[in-house]
């Protein structure tokens, strides 16, 4: 995790850099700093916390260079403290690096240079970047960049700049994301699009190991053995005003509102790949992370309706990586991913590969790990998402889930093209119908400050709807810090109803019309037990009562349900969490991309 920028160009590189890390913070915000190249070498400010205690401290101790690096951190080794906080400088201050990822050798590196008399600073993995490359550097820091990753084990994106090269930043990257961006005004390195979409459209995506050499007016790419490389730069599609918050108090809210715009952009940019011949494969395996990996349980539910295929199963990408799975060239293994830089799930889908699985990824972000390692890619048209609770990209991975259920149910003759044409225009249907469900934001806002004193809430539901709980129990712990968990309605007999007692809120979710008498069996059970329901369906009979309150959707066809179940699930947690007074964007202890394992 981290987020890492870096700026060579006419201008204040620090102005530039904080701004960029405003919009890389979702990556990490224990601690924050920035190095630049001032008038008499390195100066640089490092500061524990969020990224407003950096602009404080720049505020009254300013630093200013045309050329600079910055990081935003996730502490995984050292404390989050001042001292740990990166830019990192070698004991002779001579060469400055920000690093995203982890030095799995980091503890062998820094034996050996301890032993050669190099004092270290700090206890981070980082540190002994910049203590090697300094030990390294023999006057060209592209060499140097060279003989350093060569001997550094594990995941790094990381931006380099030396004493003696006051014009010359080196970026280079393993596992770990890292763009390039071109502009008129200057040349930028970043963890990610928004961090320099207010300055430039046009970006390179850097591959493993390869070297980006910038200065304020030339980008040079180079491999590890030093030769020049030719890339094409891309050029990205969307706007600046969505990386800002655009007058909402919270992304998560703005993204929330976003989801009928950008769902229907999904459903309307198609699946774009070869065919996949569905009937080559006798194995589906659905595979991904947190949020990424319910949407996999919902589409298990459509998969097996609508396909009636043999084998299909979703496992988290962090347990289907070590299990020896059972995979092979039959099998098709689908990767879903918000950044495509999840560190499990690209192991998962490297785990696949190499027993033979085709797969396949839907990813969001172009350019990432996944997208361009899988055998095929899909994208969702989320836009960049900066909240770290995930919505609209959730949203958006349902659609693309579903609209493979249809193509692949009708290649296997499940469907005829009529129900395949009838189930696809349910699916177009789908935006406006969460257009119409926003309209009962205040309805559903008022509710949940009513609940902010819960110090549990469960959430249940029966097969698809248990499938969407589990979404709905996951957002709300993520952004509100209330204990919450999901069970399918038929569990709570079998343990968890022992936990249900007077301040305990249950939200029962309820668009299978042919399950409503058993979901309601479900209510009343844990009624009886002293708890209050908040039901979410869609049932014409359901309806309110002293100790029910009810949240009625639109009419939606079962399996397609949970697009508009979610969107009141998301906004119950956004609401408790704004009225709880917590910081929303940026949940305690979390990041958006989680790039360790
Ligand atoms: O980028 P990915 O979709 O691979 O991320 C997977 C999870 O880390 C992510 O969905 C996480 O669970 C969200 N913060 C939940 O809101």
């Amino acid at each position: 995790m981290c987020g890492i920028i870096g700026y060579a160009g006419d201008e204040n590189a620090v102005p530039i850099i904080v701004d960029g890390l405003k919009k890389l913070e979702y990556r990490g915000y224990d601690s924050a700093g920035i190095a630049v190249f001032g008038e008499g070498g390195f100066e640089v400010a490092k500061q524990k916390g969020r990224l407003a205690e950096l602009e404080k401290r720049l505020e009254s101790l300013p630093i200013a260079g045309r050329m600079g690096i910055g990081h935003t951190r996730w502490a995984t080794h050292g404390e989050p403290s001042d001292i740990n906080s990166h830019p990192h400088l070698g004991s002779g201050s001579k060469i400055a690096v920000v690093h995203n990822g982890i030095i799995e050798n980091y503890k062998q590196l820094k034996e050996r240079l301890e032993a050669r008399g190099i004092p270290f600073a700090s206890q981070t993995d980082s540190e002994v970047v910049a203590q090697l490359a300094e030990h390294y550097y023999e006057g060209d820091l592209l060499d140097t960049v060279i003989k350093t990753t060569n001997a550094l084990e594990g995941s790094y994106a990381l931006g380099l700049m030396c004493l003696a090269e006051p014009d010359v930043l080196v970026a280079v990257k393993k596992d770990n994301p890292l763009i390039v961006g071109v502009s008129e005004q200057g040349n930028f390195i970043a963890s990610d699009v928004p961090a320099i979409l207010k300055h430039t459209n046009r970006v390179y995506y850097l591959d493993d190991k390869e070297i980006a050499v910038l200065t304020k007016d030339s980008v040079k790419f180079y491999n590890t053995d030093k030769e020049p490389l030719a890339k094409e730069a891309e050029t990205i599609t969307w706007s600046v005003d969505s990386a800002e918050k655009g007058g909402y108090p919270h992304f998560m809210l703005k993204e929330i509102m976003e989801q009928p715009k950008v769902v229907r952009e999904t459903i309307q940019s198609g699946i774009n790949i070869d065919p996949l011949h569905i009937t080559a494969f006798n194995k589906i395996v659905i595979t991904a992370c947190g949020s990424a990996y319910n949407a996999g349980v919902v589409s298990k539910y459509v998969f097996e309706r609508l396909c009636r295929f043999r084998a299909i199963e979703v496992e988290l990408a962090s347990e289907f990586r070590y299990k020896d799975p059972c995979v092979d060239e039959k099998t098709l293994v689908i990767l879903v991913s918000q950044s495509g830089e999840t560190a499990d799930t690209i192991a998962a889908m490297r785990e696949a590969k190499a027993k033979g699985a085709v797969t396949l990824s839907i990813v969001n972000v172009v350019g990432s790990t996944l997208a361009k390692e899988a055998d095929h890619t899909v994208y969702t048209a989320a836009g960049p998402e900066i909240a770290v609770a995930t919505t609209k990209a959730f949203s958006t991975q349902l659609v693309v889930l579903y609209k493979l259920a249809v193509q692949f149910a009708l290649e296997l003759q499940k469907l005829t093209p009529e129900g395949a044409k009838a189930l696809l225009e349910e699916i177009a249907a789908i935006p406006g119908k969460i257009t119409e469900l926003l309209n009962h934001v205040d309805d559903i806002q008022k509710y949940a400050a009513s609940c902010i004193g819960y110090k549990s809430i469960f959430f249940i539901g029966r097969n698809i709807d248990y499938a969407i709980a589990l979404e709905g129990s996951l957002k709300l712990k993520e952004i509100s810090y209330i204990h919450s968990e999901a069970y399918a309605g038929g569990e709570l007999k079998h343990g968890t109803i022992s936990l249900v007692e007077d301040n305990t809120l249950v939200v029962a979710l309820s668009c299978c019309q042919r399950l409503y008498p058993k979901i309601l069996s479900n209510i009343e059970q844990v009624i009886s037990r002293g708890a209050k329901v908040f039901l979410v369906s869609n049932v014409t009979q359901a309806e309110e009562s002293d100790k029910l309150s009810l949240l009625k959707l639109p009419d939606i066809h079962e399996l397609f349900s949970p697009s508009l179940s979610v969107i009141v699930l998301q906004l119950f947690s956004y609401y408790v969490a704004a009225n709880k007074g917590l910081d929303i964007d940026k949940p305690r202890n979390l990041a958006k991309s989680v790039t360790v394992e």
